[in-house]
């Protein structure tokens, strides 16, 4: 049952993102399809009708009024640039309370000046990764379509806050769809704890990820992939904090891991926005990392040649590239699960995104990004594989010349350390055995920023002679 009296179609509505289709959509619409060409929709404004602060330094007053939920969340003290919802519809939980830290460590690790790199770490949301920026928003959508079921598809993370925001809300149930065997086991026990349904369906992500949207459908359960605009309206606001934290000052970079393209898209839409309401004067360039075994994006956009076109994406290509890939029965492979995904829903959204920010897309091997992994933890800020693929993207980028050691680069941390321990076990681990059985399959050959466990007899001098060898 729709609650339209709290909807704004007024002031907000869904459009198509192809201009020359232009189909829109009125708020309260949860099939985020457009319904001339089933294509993408975003959340678009009347921006003219909107009081839009006149300098992003407004939003530091938010700080003053912590004791407000909407000023707490680090998403909703930006609500004047996402607004959507009726303050009394904010669904939140107190996500977004995430800080950038300059990382000087791992910037000589990438090649960066010192002083030049910063890492946003995401990890430090409730369920411990950046999806809770989008969950909040979608969850707030959900309320104002009176919704009471929720769905998703995910590699982990997005299960995870869909069923943290369930059990913390209680105003939805929890229905997550997963594949088989690529979830980590923090992530899986996250969904379980918190009590969402989980159905582990045999296939991988991609599988996955169509059923739900088939399902969705068909029951009309509300969907929070990031095939919902309104998630990604949440997570634009990533941006915005890295704005806060560098004073307001535009970075060079923007360097994010690329999975299912949420954050791509809603990064790109956030500076689209930023400058149309001339609240910046500089784009940042955006760099999309895949994982070299799930590297759609960067075949599409590299050998593939497709560009956003103005609005006109070369699908026949795409279609090609999709159909040979079903031909052969490709499947995404990765220790960074959380992107292991060949069939990117929001692809011609980050199209679009890379258009706009003149930005770049690479791909980095697991190695890659298990090495730049030890080097974020031994850094000081813990992150899961998927994450470490931004800073083994600024390394190899900064390593092709492609982003200067002069310039200032902000790598997205998207989740926690302890989401997936048993990578990070495996490389530290001193058994070899463990290390062939958990990496060797994926071509993992050394670890070589391991910090290996000393194993010592039960004995106050082997212990203190030890220590005295080792520190
Ligand atoms: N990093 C982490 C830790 C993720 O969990 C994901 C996506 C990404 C990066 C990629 O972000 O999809 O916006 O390009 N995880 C999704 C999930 C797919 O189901 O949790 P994206």
């Amino acid at each position: 049952m729709l609650r339209t009296i709290h909807l704004r179609s007024d002031l907000a509505f869904q459009r198509c993102i192809l201009p020359e289709c232009n189909g829109t959509a009125s708020l309260d619409d949860t099939r985020f399809a457009c319904p001339k060409c089933e294509g993408l929709m975003d959340v678009a404004y009347d921006w003219n009708k909107l009081p839009v602060p006149s300098s992003m330094a407004f939003f530091e007053s938010k700080w003053s009024q912590r004791h407000l939920p909407r000023s707490f969340s680090g998403v909703w003290r930006f609500h004047d640039l996402l607004p959507f919802a009726p303050p009394e519809m904010v669904l939140t939980i107190g996500e977004g309370q995430t800080l950038l830290q300059r990382a000087d460590l791992v910037a000589q690790y990438t090649g960066l000046n010192s002083g030049n790199l910063f890492l946003q770490y995401e990890g430090m949301n409730p369920s411990g990764s950046f999806k809770d920026n989008g969950m909040t928003a979608a969850f707030t959508h959900a309320r104002m379509t009176g919704a009471k079921r929720a769905a998703c598809a995910s590699t982990g993370n997005t299960s995870a806050s869909l069923a943290a925001y369930c059990s913390a809300t209680g105003l939805m149930r929890g229905i997550v769809f997963i594949g088989s065997g690529k979830i980590s086991y923090g992530k899986l026990a996250q969904a379980l704890d918190h009590g969402a349904l989980t159905l582990q369906i045999a296939g991988d992500f991609d599988d996955a990820m169509q059923r739900v949207q088939q399902v969705s459908r068909k029951l009309g359960i509300y969907l929070v992939n990031s095939v919902n605009p309104f998630r990604l309206e949440g997570q634009k606001t990533i941006m915005y904090r890295v704005l806060e934290g560098l004073r307001w000052e535009v970075p060079d970079w923007i360097v994010v891991p690329g999975g299912n393209l949420g954050n791509s898209s809603a990064f790109g839409k956030a500076f689209m926005e930023l400058k149309e309401l001339g609240l910046i004067n500089k784009v940042p360039r955006l760099a999309v990392i895949n994982a070299a075994g799930a590297n759609t994006f960067n075949l599409l956009t590299g050998q593939n040649q497709v560009t956003w076109n103005q609005g006109k994406p070369d699908y026949k290509t795409t279609e090609k590239f999709f159909h040979a890939m079903d031909e052969k029965n490709l499947r995404a492979s990765t220790i960074a699960s959380a992107i292991e995904i060949n069939r990117p829903v929001n692809l011609s959204k980050a199209l679009r995104a890379l258009e706009f920010c003149n930005g770049v897309v690479t791909e980095v091997t697991d190695q890659e990004i298990l090495d730049a992994k030890a080097k974020v933890g031994a850094g000081g800020l813990g992150c899961e594989p998927a994450s470490a693929a931004s800073v083994a993207g600024a390394r190899k980028l900064t390593g092709q010349g492609v982003i200067a050691p002069s310039e200032r680069v902000v790598c997205i941390l998207t989740g926690h350390q302890l989401k997936d321990p048993t990578a990070t076990v495996a490389y530290h681990g001193a058994d070899q055995k463990t290390f062939d059985e958990v990496l060797g399959v994926r071509g993992v050959r050394r670890a070589g920023f391991a910090n290996r466990a000393v194993q010592l007899p039960n004995s106050l001098d082997d212990i203190i002679k030890a220590i005295e060898v080792f520190s």
